[in-house]
């Protein structure tokens, strides 16, 4: 969708300028002679940008901005003066209500057009990262739910997170993928929330019913998953991540290359933290014997390629 800017100025030559040079770029445009008027369709409307005069009639730019920056959705819309003042104190005054850029008349249109671009780049880039830190609160959330119910989990998905992180930085996954990859370490045992208690926690060996249900938690999560949107990329991590090289894993029993690299790429490093953290039944061994048994099971339990690359990791690894 196109960006929409509000253009703000009392002289109708200069308001239709700035629209025609804006609208060359593809921007949605829409005009206000003053600041009332530009405040009434600030507040009917969701803009990106706004580019106001400072001296009109009934209300200024000043007054404007200052309304605009009161006002819950209005705090992080780029705001531009375009204005033939040049003294100090008018510079000041709009610093002091946090303008984001300030042109003189008479302005150039490649001036005003960076000055725009390069505010609304800011601004996508703030909005991703805003969406994507509130998607990882909220699944950090869920995560705490399946640690808290689950005792020997302690660090075990932040250490998952980051050794996972380590090892697609070194696949040279690209940006994208590294945050799905993200939430896929940090989901990858949700389903788990179906597995009782008493089988989670248990210190001895479990029957065979219970490994049935334990068995169960990679599907389960697929299922607590699939039906958010922003969370569907990282289901192969989940379904996938207790699938052997060999074909011995669970739940669909796949060899090699037919697991998706998710799982495969999850299972070493699941692995690595099983068995270097200290569990009821178990120590943590430290990571030279863990790297070792990793390797042992290269080919048996996990892909050769992802093995090699994750023991040249080992300086890094925690
Ligand atoms: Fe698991």
């Amino acid at each position: 969708m196109n960006e929409r800017i509000l253009v703000v100025d009392d002289n109708s030559d200069l308001r239709e300028l700035a629209e025609t040079i804006l609208k060359t770029q593809g921007y949605d445009v829409t005009l206000a002679e003053n600041g009332k008027e530009a405040l009434g369709i600030f507040d009917q409307r969701e803009l990106d940008l706004i580019v106001s005069d400072i001296s009109m009639p009934e209300m200024d730019g000043f007054a404007l901005l200052k309304a605009v920056r009161s006002r819950d959705a209005g705090a992080a819309v780029p705001f531009l003066f375009l204005s033939a003042y040049s003294q100090k104190s008018n510079l000041a005054q709009a610093r002091r209500l946090a303008v984001d850029d300030y042109l003189f008349k008479p302005f150039d249109a490649r001036e005003l057009l960076e000055a725009v671009r390069v505010r609304l780049d800011r601004r996508r880039a703030v909005k991703i990262f805003d969406t994507r830190e509130a998607h990882l609160q909220s699944v950090l959330l869920m995560a705490n739910v399946i640690e808290a119910r689950d005792s020997y989990t302690g660090q075990h998905i932040e250490q998952v997170r980051k050794t996972a992180l380590l090892l697609g930085k070194a696949l040279r996954w690209d940006k994208p993928s590294l945050v799905i990859l993200e939430f896929g370490a940090i989901l990858h045992d949700i389903g788990k929330l179906v597995v009782p208690k008493r089988i989670l926690n248990k210190e001895g060996e479990f029957t065979s019913e219970e490994w049935d249900i334990m068995r169960k938690h990679p599907e389960e999560g697929v299922r607590m998953l699939e039906g958010i949107h922003h969370l569907k990329p990282a289901i192969p991590f989940v379904l996938y991540h207790h699938e052997r090289w060999d074909g011995k894993g669970y739940p669909e029993g796949l060899t090699g290359e037919n697991i998706p690299i998710e799982g495969r790429m999850l299972a070493v490093v699941d692995a690595y933290d099983a068995l270097t953290s200290d569990r009821p039944y178990h120590q943590g061994i430290s990571k030279e014997d863990a790297l070792e048994k990793i390797e042992a099971g290269s080919r048996i339990h996990f892909d050769p390629y992802l093995v090699k690359k994750f023991i040249e990791l080992e300086d890094q690894l925690p």
